[in-house]
């Protein structure tokens, strides 16, 4: 393969701080030129990192189908691989590049293999020259703005034998349009809006998927209803701060409003995903008590219990703001399952600040959280800051957190005990075949015996015993 062709356009996070485009919408359509591309050929997707990610590669799954590809069983037996990766942690990051180090062993034995890396990885200039560098056998780098141009990639991998870099630093489009392989024929992700202007000092995401913008509220609900037509029984609404949703489209329009609209669809389900504590509004939390279909768990990102460390990492929000949001929350959907992400460990976090959070967990009684060690990420403001805490230090708080947010995973299933749940059944178990797996209105992890049919199905299940990851039960 020769090196680069027409498409060489490498990142600078400094650009992707600009946020002054205006969102342009992009109907997506296919090149006759590119049609039966993939006649023959089979693709492979790994997919890293959020829920973003997972809804992008069912795009990037819908773009190869159409193109006439077909999905490959594993990574021995495909024509081309894509690794869709993450880069909000390191650990995330070193994981892909073991993996591609693994993948290039597949190219001795099919030299046509075309290997690519997209996704939140490209967007930062430290891993594009690396993988420039260090990594010659990659074929294709693109990043989060440019999906919809995948047919000209391919075709220019394929027919050109050019390799492709072109990552966009500051894309503010949305891409209608673009067909999705879903991976479940029950539960969709949809993107309500992409991006995010938050900036928490510590996180790249401002920096990897651009400016906020949302989509037009009748695209949602049409996709939504087209989708409860086709026996989908849920969905769930993605954005890095879904809560600022619509407000950058010249209405009125609120995300309360959307629970509202989207609850009149006939989709069984609503679950969304990430709420920012700044934007959560009274409105939304009415919205989520009046609406049947919008189920009773909140996943509310508190990040720190130390005022200290909220104000550094930008949240923009107070611990005693914070409460006064669970308090309303509870007031208004009292049974409501609620979990968060914390970051320990955030430079000069002391031992205080750390007790704030750990008090401020038990106060607030979480049924479940996403702990993390902080991770220094280039570009970002916290990667400036002096960090004091040794990494013995970082670990042993990360342990004491994970026993406190353990327990109130715990409570969280003891309460259902001899209560009787709706449970949307996901598949078989993988460890015992006779029994059923799916998830509660409260997001609990369900196990019970049942027959392979009821999978797709929302099925009453009595609950026998609560344990700290999920609960046994059996169809009441
Ligand atoms: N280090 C550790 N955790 C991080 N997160 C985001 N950026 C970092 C970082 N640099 C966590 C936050 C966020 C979740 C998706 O990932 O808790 O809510
Ligand atoms: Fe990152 Fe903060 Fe945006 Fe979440 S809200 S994606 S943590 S910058």
């Amino acid at each position: 393969m020769k090196d680069y062709g027409k498409y060489f356009n490498t990142p600078s996070l400094k650009d992707a701080r600009m946020r002054k485009r205006d969102t342009e919408i992009i109907e997506f359509t296919i090149d006759d030129k590119y049609q039966k591309l993939g006649t023959g050929k089979k693709y492979s997707i790994q997919t890293y990192g959020c829920q973003g990610n997972e809804a992008d590669s069912e795009k990037m799954s819908g773009i190869f189908e159409q193109l006439g590809f077909s999905r490959a069983q594993s990574s021995e037996d495909a024509d081309i691989i894509l690794l869709n990766t993450c880069a909000v942690r390191d650990n995330a990051e070193n994981r892909v590049f073991g993996e591609m180090g693994r993948l290039s062993s597949l190219k001795k034995t099919n030299p046509d293999l075309i290997l690519g890396i997209c996704g939140c990885m490209p967007q930062e200039e430290s891993v594009v020259n690396r993988l420039l560098e260090k990594y010659p056998y990659i074929d294709l780098i693109f990043g989060t703005h440019n999906i919809y141009k995948l047919p000209e990639y391919l075709y220019s991998a394929y027919l050109d034998k050019e390799r492709v870099v072109e990552v966009f630093s500051t894309e503010g489009s949305i891409v209608e349009d673009i067909p999705k392989v879903r991976d479940s024929k029950h539960k969709a992700w949809i993107s309500i809006m992409y991006g995010c202007d938050e900036f928490c000092t510590y996180c790249i995401v401002p920096y990897t998927r651009g400016k906020e913008r949302s989509r037009q509220p009748e695209a949602i609900i049409a996709e939504v209803k087209e989708l409860a037509e086709n026996g989908y029984k849920e969905v769930t609404l993605l954005g890095q701060n879904v809560n600022a949703y619509a407000k950058d489209l010249d209405s009125e329009y609120t995300f309360g409003q959307l629970l509202r609209d989207l609850n009149e669809t006939g989709i069984e389900r609503i679950r969304f995903t990430t709420s920012h504590p700044r934007d959560l509004d009274l409105d939304t939390i009415k919205a989520m008590a009046d609406s049947e279909h919008v189920m009773e768990h909140l996943h509310l990102p508190v990040q720190s219990g130390s005022n200290d460390i909220l104000k550094k990492m930008n949240r923009k929000y107070t611990r005693e703001g914070y409460l006064e949001l669970i308090r309303q929350l509870k007031l208004h959907i009292p049974d409501i399952s609620l979990t968060t992400d914390i970051i320990v460990g955030f430079p000069n976090e002391t031992e205080d600040d750390f007790v704030k959070t750990l008090t401020l967990v038990k106060e607030v009684g979480y049924e479940g959280a996403f702990t993390f060690i902080y991770s220094k990420r280039d570009g970002t403001p916290a990667a400036k800051y002096d960090d004091n805490v040794t990494p013995e230090e970082k670990k042993n708080r990360l342990n004491r957190l994970m026993e406190a947010t353990n327990s109130g995973y715990l409570a969280g299933s003891k309460r259902f005990e001899g209560e009787i749940v709706e449970v949307l059944v996901d598949s078989v178990s993988k460890n015992n075949p006779e029994m059923m797996t799916g998830y509660s209105r409260h997001n609990k992890l369900v196990n019970f015996k049942g027959a392979a049919d009821l999978i797709g199905k929302i099925v009453k299940v009595r609950i026998l015993e609560g344990k700290t990851w999920h609960l046994l039960g059996e169809l009441a």
